[in-house]
């Protein structure tokens, strides 16, 4: 990645004419714009087809900029000094005089909020005066992108620019958690709850069901490859992808495994990664082994239930 300054250089070139662009974060890519701007942040929701009344996440370089937007407490102050900048969203208070758009939070007063690790993306916030919307670089409800060949194949030539940051190392979006009244999990992802437990000394929820839904990534089907998924299968049928966590002694052409050794952290990596390769090869049906649930199972888990909700 040789051409990196004359790409953040196209990159703040596209984001300051209010367009949308590709950016590469840890977790997946985003679709990213500037966060202040109405026009901006209104196309990020027509080229993910995605319902305005789903806010967007912000990303931010600085706790200085952070501060004119949301109402920072002790909490967010503990997390923040262990997990930022990383895979953790926090859900925080908006500020009156906050420049947010309303798109952005479609109309609430709240925002979610995150640092990214990657190092061109923290180098492109620097370089702009707005943080930027950004949710994942995919069509609403399918597979999340890890790659900037990711984001080509959900929208092609329809959005302008992605800055190359090779594949993101997570591979799973970020964990979010809502710091404005008593701390909870709204989606599990990048960081572990019980690291986050062990931080705040409370042992947090996570509620997928919760009635008015505060996370629309918690709506029904989601992250799909839009074929049939069959989950805890002990064995595939012979028109199905087969993904697997463990290497087998017998193994087919249609074994796909996300790790070899029953690695959490590597499956987790690659399931995205191996949703898109599966759907790319045209097969109409999926089954997958059993996953444990702890850890990062508990994401993968929870992600693969709502992708066989197709
Ligand atoms: O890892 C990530 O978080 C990635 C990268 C690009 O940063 N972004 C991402 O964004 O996953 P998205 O839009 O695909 O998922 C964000 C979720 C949505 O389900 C949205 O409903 C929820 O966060 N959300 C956004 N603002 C919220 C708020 N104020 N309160 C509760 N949930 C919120
Ligand atoms: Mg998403």
């Amino acid at each position: 990645m040789k051409n990196n300054h004359s790409n953040i250089k196209k990159a703040k070139f596209f984001l300051n004419k209010k367009e949308c662009i590709g950016i590469p974060t840890e977790t997946v890519y985003g679709l990213a714009a500037n966060a202040y701007s109405d026009k901006a942040t209104s196309k990020i929701f027509k080229l993910k087809k995605r319902s305005k009344k789903n806010p967007l996440i912000v990303h931010y370089h600085s706790l200085k900029t952070l501060k004119k937007d949301c109402v920072l407490n002790d909490n967010f102050f503990k997390l923040y000094k262990k997990f930022s900048p990383g895979p953790l969203t926090y859900v925080l208070k908006l500020k009156n005089k906050s420049q947010i758009s309303k798109n952005v939070t479609n109309k609430q007063k709240t925002l979610a909020v995150r640092f990214p690790k990657h190092f061109l993306t923290q180098k492109l916030l620097k370089e702009i005066k707005y943080p930027l919307a950004a949710p994942s670089a995919n069509i609403s409800t399918k597979i999340s992108p890890v790659c900037k060949e990711d984001v080509k194949d959900e929208f092609g030539k329809k959005i302008k620019f992605i800055l190359n940051g090779g594949r993101s190392k997570i591979g799973l979006e970020s964990t979010i958690v809502s710091l404005v009244n008593k701390p909870e999990i709204l989606r599990l992802g990048g960081t572990k709850i019980n690291s986050i437990n062990t931080i705040l000394k409370k042992k947090l929820k996570f509620n997928r069901k919760i009635k008015k839904i505060l996370v629309p990534g918690q709506g029904k089907v989601h992250y799909s490859p839009g074929i049939p998924i069959r989950l805890n299968a002990k064995e595939p049928m012979s028109d199905e992808a087969f993904i697997l966590i463990k290497k087998r002694k017998l193994s087919g052409k249609n074994f796909y495994y996300l790790s070899k050794t029953r690695n959490l952290k590597h499956a987790a990596k690659n399931l995205y990664k191996t949703f898109r390769m599966i759907k790319n090869k045209k097969f109409k049906k999926i089954a997958v082994e059993k996953i444990p649930n702890s850890g990062f199972g508990q994401a993968i888990n929870d992600r693969l239930d709502r992708a066989s909700k197709y």
